[in-house]
């Protein structure tokens, strides 16, 4: 039987899950391929640790450049995560003629573009699923079940940890700073939780979507981004009142005419969705994926978004896509950005000023007389509607949140009111600025 011959860098939790599976779904998958997958070697700084897997017969070693480099080893999967060395060793396996499976959106978001080419011109394939949505096959829906349409909008609860504190602070009314202890204690959060909480995790995520979806280049730098770490008890039980619930979503849209795309719509922030919708369901540490196409409508994927288990199904699923055409040259598979290379173009970002949007306002004005008209008068003055009004409970500082929903405005022109609102005396406290997307599902 055909055998394709995989090399392991890096046996954390995703390697150990994907060795797992290798080892325990051995039959399962030659009996769908009708060829084998075999382990042949795994490279970690720590092979003294258990973990509770047999490896007789697999070549364990401490020194990754040992597997990118092996005669042996048909395909390299890279788990070590980050730019660097992960950077250096799949474009050594590439080099030396090794397909490519990674879980690492860090490296597909700020070197894909780098890395697909030279994939490209040695017949080679890189995989990478399980970087965004983790277990959930959503870009090879994108890539595959949705190729016959022209996407018109994604939108992604795409970082689990966040999606799990937006939880907690709503079902136990708590603030983000209590609930993020928790997470911590929990193993769910990192000891330093940026990348998580301020959305660069689903910046990479989303600026790769959008890429695969409107046949784009990955401007994972131009994506506009915002976390939850501003976001409080009050404003989520505010928005809910509203009939809303806060999520952060990573969403992309095409704009142009006639079919064409001009600019790319690109932005994280938390964002309000009407509670009916699906996307408001998704709760706890779950991921999901909105991906709307012109003749399909409206399509939802829902899964794990990290883990040991899932992110190794996905790691192991693009393992398999490549050995069903192995050892012949990659030509069954979708190219891996849904587009043939020469066809991807370097379509311009659109400015977030440009975009338009309803929103959320939250102050903290002083008790007084006239703080309402001042406000309202700016409002006016811009143009700007609004749908709803709401003054909440003094707080200890006596001051009070004042919470106000919009109709659409463009973003440049709402900074402009704000920016005025902020400068009024009565005005306390930073002013928070939500998004609100009723489009969602
Ligand atoms: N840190 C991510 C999350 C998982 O919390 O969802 C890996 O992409």
């Amino acid at each position: 039987m055909t055998e394709l011959r995989v090399g392991l860098l890096g046996l954390g939790t995703i390697g150990t899950g994907v060795a797992r599976i290798l080892i325990e779904q051995k039959d399962l998958i030659s009996r769908r391929l009708g060829k084998q997958v075999r382990l042949i070697a795994a490279a970690d700084r720590d092979l003294g640790r258990d973990r509770g897997l047999d490896f007789t017969g697999v070549r364990l070693c401490d020194d990754a450049n040992d597997i990118v480099s092996a005669d042996d080893i048909d395909l390299v999967v890279e788990l070590i995560g980050g730019y660097e060395p992960a950077r250096t060793f799949v474009a050594a396996a590439l080099a030396n003629g090794k397909h490519v499976v990674t879980a690492n959106k860090a490296l597909i978001a700020k070197h894909g573009e780098e890395l697909f080419p030279l994939a490209a011109s040695k017949g080679l394939q890189i995989g990478f699923e399980a970087a965004v949505g983790g277990g959930i096959p959503c870009m090879k829906a994108l890539r595959e079940g949705l190729a016959a349409n022209a996407i018109e909008s994604v939108y992604g609860i795409l970082n689990g940890t966040c999606n799990f504190i937006l939880t907690k602070m709503e079902n136990e009314g708590v603030d983000y700073a209590d609930v993020l202890k928790e997470a911590q204690a929990l193993g769910y959060a990192e000891a330093d939780p940026t990348f998580d909480v301020e959305g660069i995790d689903t910046a990479q995520k989303l600026s790769i979507l959008a890429a695969m979806a409107f046949g784009s280049k990955i401007r994972f730098d131009e994506v506009f981004t915002e976390g939850i770490s501003r976001i409080t008890a009050t404003d989520i039980q505010a928005a809910h009142e509203m009939g809303y619930r806060i999520k952060l979503l990573g969403i992309a849209k095409p704009h142009g005419e006639n079919g064409a795309v001009d600019a790319v719509e690109m932005r994280v922030h938390p964002t309000l969705v009407p509670l009916s919708s699906q996307m408001a369901q998704v709760s706890d540490s779950y991921n999901a994926v909105q991906i709307s196409g012109d003749f399909v409508e409206h399509t939802m994927y829902f899964g794990r978004g990290a883990g040991e288990r899932p992110t190794a199904s996905a790691v192991v699923a693009d393992i398999m896509d490549i050995t069903s055409g192995f050892p012949h040259a990659i030509t069954h598979l979708a190219p891996p950005m849904g587009f043939v290379e020469s066809s991807r173009r370097n379509i311009p970002t659109m400015p977030m000023a440009d975009t338009v949007c309803e929103y959320f306002i939250r102050l903290m004005v002083k008790d007084q007389p006239g703080v309402i008209a001042s406000v309202t008068s700016i409002l006016a003055d811009h143009r700007i509607s609004l749908e709803a009004l709401t003054q909440k409970e003094r707080h200890k500082s006596h001051n009070v949140p004042i919470i106000m929903l919009t109709h659409e405005t463009t973003e440049g022109n709402l900074q402009a009111a704000i920016s005025r609102i902020t400068g009024l005396d009565a005005v306390e406290e930073d002013v928070l600025i939500l998004r609100k997307e009723s489009a969602v599902a």
